[in-house]
């Protein structure tokens, strides 16, 4: 008889497509990236990611408090510092009442439980707009993790859960974590970038954070020295061996969309959680193209999240949590 199976049966209609759904987005997949500054009573939206904001502290106690409330539970912070406080070394990344330092403080504060993790990269810090120190046209490796190490230290001390180093330096992570061991910081876990990429979507988190590499003569004009080659795909895996080995309790891909089949890939091969970072860029493309009524926003939003759990994410850093979570209602 034919024909004997008919897969549509399944899809007939919502009651049995949603009994027979493998993948399903909630509240606790996000992890909310906020980006903090300087000053009072400042909430200002980021110009390439519209109804995304830099916010004062003041109000970072309010947007942790609403985030709690919509049942978002981890925040990871970012830090706009002004062009005075930056030098090569990013010393300002030190300083035990610089802003994020007392981000972290205040997001404790206003919300004990909330689960904080802090961006480690010199970037936000640097005059030349690098993860790490340049000299003679080079991203110095070794002198780098040191201050990152220090920068770790200093989140801990402030009260971080997670460090969550960007930079994608060699040996980062064993400098971290002995670091992190031999200060006490025992339960601090490390969050790793391992397999980032460099990709044109950070563009509008380099507006957010005004964090871009400054054109002058002898600083790198991208971050491809350090930053993945995203035609490799082999790299990711042995980045994310070692990180782990290292002693990484979460591992990253960065970006998100496009970079599916390595998170798949990492997902299979290794027994850490996994992370993926929906970037700025990403969020930026499917807000303009609803803007200009090209696409259905939350259609749109809610399939591509879909996408990266199923891919094999086990936490999806994402601007989109707070529009997620309040079409999820
Ligand atoms: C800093 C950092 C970047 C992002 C996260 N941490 C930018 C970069 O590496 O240049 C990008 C996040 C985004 O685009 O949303 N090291």
């Amino acid at each position: 008889m034919y024909p004997l199976i008919r897969p549509r049966r399944l899809r007939s209609n919502e009651a049995i497509r949603s009994l027979v759904r493998e993948t399903i987005i909630s509240p606790s997949d996000f992890l909310v990236p906020l980006f903090v500054v300087e000053g009072k009573g400042i909430k200002e939206e980021i110009p390439s990611m519209p109804n995304y904001y830099r916010l004062s502290l003041d109000n970072l106690t309010k947007e942790v408090k609403e985030l709690w409330k919509m049942g978002l539970r981890s925040v990871l912070l970012f830090v706009k510092v002004p062009d005075n406080l930056k030098d090569n070394k990013g010393s300002e990344a030190l300083n035990e009442n610089g802003l994020m330092q007392l981000a972290i403080k205040t997001v404790k504060n206003a919300c004990p439980e909330m689960l904080v993790m802090t961006d480690v990269a010199l970037d936000p810090y640097s005059s030349y707009g690098h993860d790490g120190i340049v000299a003679d046209g080079q991203i110095l490796n070794d002198e780098s993790v040191e201050l990152l190490t220090e920068m770790s230290v200093s989140h801990a001390n402030a009260g971080a859960d997670f460090v969550a180093p960007s930079d994608m330096m060699d040996g980062r992570i064993l400098s971290i974590r002995e670091a992190l061991e031999d200060e006490g910081y025992l339960n601090t876990g490390i969050m790793a970038y391992s397999a980032k990429y460099a990709s044109a979507f950070y563009g509008p988190f380099r507006d957010a954070l005004d964090s871009a590499p400054v054109d002058i003569k002898n600083v790198p004009k991208d971050k491809k020295s350090y930053q993945m080659d995203y035609a490799n795909r082999f790299e990711a895996i042995r980045e994310t061996q070692m990180d782990i080995d290292e002693g990484a309790d979460i591992v990253m891909v960065k970006p998100g969309l496009c970079y599916l089949d390595i998170v798949r890939e990492i997902k299979n091969e290794v027994d850490v959680p996994v992370a993926v970072y929906q970037v700025s860029g990403e969020y930026a493309m499917v807000k303009a193209a609803a803007e200009k009524g090209w696409l259905d926003h939350d259609a749109v939003m809610m399939e591509q999240l879909t996408a990266i759990k199923r891919a094999g994410a086990n936490i999806i850093a994402s601007y989109f949590a707070k529009d997620a979570v309040k079409l999820l209602g």
